[in-house]
C-alpha cells in the first residue's frame, strides 16, 4: 500500500467538515488504497467540539485513516500537506454587509496563504470552499508566492451539481445522463450556469441539452435563477446552509483534480484566469476545465452567444471589484 499523504481540512469543527471528513477518510477522494493523515484546523474556542469530531472519526474505524491531528495552529495544520480543503470562514451574521464579511474572511485566507507558503508541500493542491471562495483563493495564492498559482482553486462544483440535477429532473433522466453543464464566474448570485455546451442521453440518444429541453425561456430564466438562488432556498428550508451537498461537491472537485476527468468531460473549477473567453485576467474565475496528471486546463473553443457573454461580463466585473476590496484590506492590515 502507498505511503500515507497528509490532508488538511480547515473549519474542521463546522457543518461542512462534519460530512466532508468522513467522505475523505473513507477513500472517496484520494482512492481506496491511499492511506491518510488528517490535519484538522479550527479556532481555539472550537477545540472542545473538534475533540468530539476526533472521537467520532476514531469510532468510524476507518482502515485508511492512520492518524488525526486536531490543532488551532496553522503551522501544525499545514505542515507537509499534499491537499488542503479550506472550508473554515466566518459565517455572515445578521446585519453584516457583504463587505464586512469579505474583509473578515480575506484576512483569514491571507494568514493561511502565508502558513501554506512556509509549511506545506510545494505541490499542494488547495481547494477553497469558505466564502467569498473565489477571492479567498486569490488572496491565499497571493500570500503563498513559492507555490504555483495553478495550485489554488475555488469551489463552484456545488453549483455545477445543482445545475446538472435541475436539467436531469427537467428531462426525467438520471444524473449520469447529463454532462458538461458548467458554471462561469463567481460563486455568488452573479454566477452563470450555462447549459449551452451540455449533452444529455435521452431514450438512448445523445442530444444537446439545449435541444433535449427545447425551452429557451426556461434555460435562460427559471433554470439560471434556481441555480443562482439554490443556496438561499436550502437555508430557508433547513434553517442552516447546505453542508452535505457542499461536502460532496468538495470531494468531487478534489477527486477529479487528483485523478483526472474522463475524456470529453468538463468540470467547473474556479481557477486563476488567463483572460480566456474575455474573462478578466488574474482573478479566480470559474471555467469549464479538463484535468489530467494533477493539472487542470481551461476548455477552449466553446461558443458563447450574446446572452452568455453579457452574463460573463457581469460576474467578471464583480470579481474584479472583490479583488480590489480584498487587496485593499490585506495591504492595510
Ligand atoms: P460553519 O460555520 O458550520 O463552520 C465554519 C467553521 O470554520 C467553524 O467551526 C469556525 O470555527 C471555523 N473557522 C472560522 N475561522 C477559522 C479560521 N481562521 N481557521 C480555521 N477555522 C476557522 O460553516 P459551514 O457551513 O461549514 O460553511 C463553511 C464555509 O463554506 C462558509 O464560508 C460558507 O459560506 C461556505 N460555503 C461555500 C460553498 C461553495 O459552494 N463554495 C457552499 C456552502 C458553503
Amino acid at each position: 500500500m502507498a505511503e500515507p499523504i497528509r490532508v488538511v481540512v480547515t473549519g474542521a469543527a463546522g457543518q461542512i467538515a462534519y460530512s466532508l471528513l468522513y467522505m475523505i477518510a473513507r477513500g472517496e477522494v484520494f482512492g481506496k488504497d491511499q492511506p491518510l493523515v488528517l490535519h484538522l484546523l479550527d479556532i481555539p474556542p472550537m477545540m472542545g467540539v473538534l475533540e468530539g469530531v476526533v472521537m467520532e472519526l476514531a469510532d468510524c474505524a476507518l482502515p485508511l485513516l492512520r492518524q488525526v491531528i486536531p490543532t488551532a495552529d496553522p503551522a501544525v495544520a499545514f505542515k507537509d500537506v499534499a491537499a488542503a480543503f479550506l472550508v473554515g470562514a466566518m459565517p455572515r451574521k445578521e446585519g453584516m454587509e457583504r463587505k464586512d464579511l469579505l474583509s473578515a474572511n480575506v484576512k483569514i485566507f491571507k494568514a493561511q496563504g502565508q502558513a501554506i507558503d512556509q509549511h506545506a508541500r510545494k505541490d499542494i493542491k488547495v481547494l477553497v470552499v469558505g466564502n467569498p471562495a473565489n477571492t479567498n483563493a486569490l488572496v491565499c495564492s497571493h500570500y503563498a508566492p513559492s507555490i504555483p498559482r495553478e495550485n489554488f482553486t475555488a469551489m463552484t462544483r456545488l453549483d455545477q451539481n445543482r445545475a446538472t440535477a435541475q436539467i436531469a429532473a427537467k428531462l426525467g433522466v438520471p444524473i449520469s445522463a447529463v454532462k458538461n453543464v458548467v458554471i462561469w464566474g463567481n460563486h455568488s448570485s452573479t454566477q452563470f450556469p450555462d447549459p449551452s455546451n451540455g449533452v444529455a442521453e435521452v431514450n438512448g440518444t445523445s442530444k444537446r441539452v439545449w435541444d433535449a429541453v427545447n425551452d429557451a425561456a426556461f434555460l435562460q430564466g427559471n433554470f439560471v435563477e434556481t441555480v443562482q438562488k439554490r443556496g438561499a432556498a436550502v437555508i430557508a428550508a433547513r434553517k442552516m446552509s447546505s453542508a452535505m451537498s457542499a461536502a460532496k461537491a468538495a470531494c468531487d472537485h478534489m477527486h477529479d483534480w487528483w485523478h483526472g476527468t474522463a475524456p470529453g468531460q468538463f468540470v467547473s473549477m474556479g481557477v486563476i484566469s488567463d483572460g480566456s473567453y474575455g474573462a478578466p485576467k488574474d482573478v479566480v474565475f470559474s471555467f469549464p476545465v479538463e484535468t489530467s496528471n494533477g493539472k487542470w486546463k481551461i476548455v477552449q473553443g466553446l461558443q458563447l452567444d450574446d446572452f452568455a457573454k453579457s452574463k460573463l461580463a457581469i460576474t467578471g466585473k464583480e470579481l474584479e471589484e472583490e479583488k480590489g476590496e480584498a487587496m485593499a484590506v490585506c495591504s492595510a492590515d
